[in-house]
């Protein structure tokens, strides 16, 4: 193998950068050129790339985002877009691509492979709903952001008897809204895996309100409902003034944190290795604290990466 290509794709996450620069350094290293294609699948079929340099992953290990940029890409979706992808990386003298990014672009990696390309890819997106990992990259830096921001609301919300519903991103999966409120102490997280009974968190809260509680704090997933029809609608019940913050984007920025340059380092050269290996078509995860090789047909038919039961319930025994 000569040539190698990497590209970013979908939304975009901490550690993307770390992860380029490790690919690109584990690729010169081996002897391999490797080429950055901008703005993910799109980049492809419109042949924006460029070849990185040692020098061109100098000082990006510790920024947000992806300097290669990143995009969702519509015509990656139909086989005349995969098909045109796929003759792009043969004529640009690419033997092997590694693509980093969520469900929708490990679904273009599998189109990839299915059409002949030596593809691997890497996890990375905040949602946490990728399965056979147990971490995606850029979900702990996320975690630590939504974290920093309920630590802030806390002081204000306890200086006035107020209940916060904070809204974290992640689609369908419940991961950052059930994680953040554990480190967060928070009272509920709502997500899409679990009912929830809106009397009975009232009935709660309301206790809480006359046992003098200063704050409450419910996470609320966007994919379990919006946080601000949810406060509209319950805040006459339960004593505390009520308050709303949709986190957004703000989430998905920042200088990723150590879990996710290392995370990141392991992941891109891993993928520069299998690649040299003669592996393809399969997806990078960190399993038990190993790197381990999935068929990505096997990760996209395999839905949303389930959440350990016993987080949620965590949350329950713990806001007596
Ligand atoms: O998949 C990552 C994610 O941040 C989701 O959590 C969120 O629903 C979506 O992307 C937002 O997409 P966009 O950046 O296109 O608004």
């Amino acid at each position: 193998m000569k040539r190698i290509a990497v590209l970013t794709s979908g939304g975009d996450c901490s550690g993307m950068n770390a992860a380029v620069r490790a690919i690109v350094r584990a690729g010169l290293a081996a002897n391999i050129e490797v080429i950055g294609i901008q703005k993910g699948f799109q980049g492809l079929i419109d042949r924006h790339y460029e070849l990185l340099s040692t020098k061109s992953v100098s000082n990006v290990l510790q920024r947000g985002g992806t300097f290669l940029q990143s995009a969702r890409c519509k015509e990656m979706r139909e086989p005349s877009g995969q098909r045109l992808a796929a003759e792009n990386l043969i004529g640009m003298g690419v033997e092997g691509l590694i693509v980093l990014g969520g469900d929708g672009s490990l679904t273009g990696a599998l189109a990839l492979a299915q059409q002949g390309t030596a593809v691997i890819g890497i996890p990375a997106s905040i949602d946490n709903d990728i399965p056979f990992t147990d971490m995606a990259l850029g979900v702990d830096t996320a975690l630590n952001n939504i974290v920093r921001a309920v630590d802030n609301i806390k002081d204000t919300a306890s200086s006035h008897d107020r209940a916060f519903f904070v809204e974290t991103m992640g689609r369908n999966c419940g991961y950052l809204a059930v994680v953040s409120a554990i480190a967060c102490g928070a009272e509920y997280s709502l997500i899409p895996e679990e009912p929830y009974d809106l009397d009975d968190i009232c009935q709660e809260l309301r206790r809480r309100y006359q046992q003098g509680r200063s704050n409450s704090i419910i996470m609320v997933a966007e994919g379990a409902g919006n946080a601000q029809q949810i406060a509209e609608e319950i805040k006459d019940r339960i004593g505390f003034e009520t308050r709303t913050i949709v986190l957004g984007h703000y989430q998905r920025g920042g200088s990723p944190t150590v879990f996710d340059r290392l995370l990141a380092a392991r992941f891109g050269q891993a993928a520069v290795e299998n690649l040299l290996a003669g592996e393809k078509g399969k997806m990078l995860g960190l399993k038990n604290s190993k790197m381990q090789l999935t068929p990505l047909a096997d990760v996209i038919n395999s839905g949303i990466r389930p959440i350990d039961e016993l987080l949620p319930r965590l949350i329950n025994d713990l806001m007596i």
